[in-house]
């Protein structure tokens, strides 16, 4: 079973979020199965362009979402996404000057931050909406 597989119990609670995040996972596990089987898009890191994207979409659907609902937490958030986005971008640069630099380890960081961001952060906008009765 691969190890990037959405896992349920990862939902937040908003139905729109929860989509968004598992198109990311499914993706990051896309791209670990280009890694295994060594296509071209990993190693001139068009794969990773994609997930960049997508990954600055949802950040950006979901700061938008809270700064609409006015959650006191929206700028620690939108700080924690743009620090996992330079990070990303760090790792296409890597990556475009040597694919062997994405590998296991490398997804094996992108897949814990993604998933210990949900079910901390991205969970606690979900707790704080149905606190405040607006979700
Ligand atoms: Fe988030
Ligand atoms: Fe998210």
């Amino acid at each position: 079973m691969s190890i990037m597989t959405w896992n349920e119990s990862w939902k937040i609670g908003i139905g729109a979020l929860d989509n968004e995040h598992r198109d990311c996972f499914q993706l990051l596990d896309d791209i670990h199965t280009a890694v295994k089987e060594n296509d071209a898009g990993v190693h001139d890191g068009r794969l990773l362009r994609m997930l960049y994207d997508r990954v600055r979409a949802h950040f950006a659907a979901e700061e938008a979402m809270m700064v609409g609902d006015r959650y006191p937490g929206v700028a620690i958030h939108a700080m924690k996404h743009e620090h996992l986005a330079k990070q990303l971008l760090a790792l296409i640069a890597r990556v475009e000057r040597a694919p062997t630099n994405l590998n296991e380890h490398a997804l094996k960081f992108l897949l814990d931050w993604f998933q210990t961001h949900l079910v901390q952060e991205d969970r606690a906008f979900g707790v704080w909406l149905n606190e405040h009765g607006k979700y």
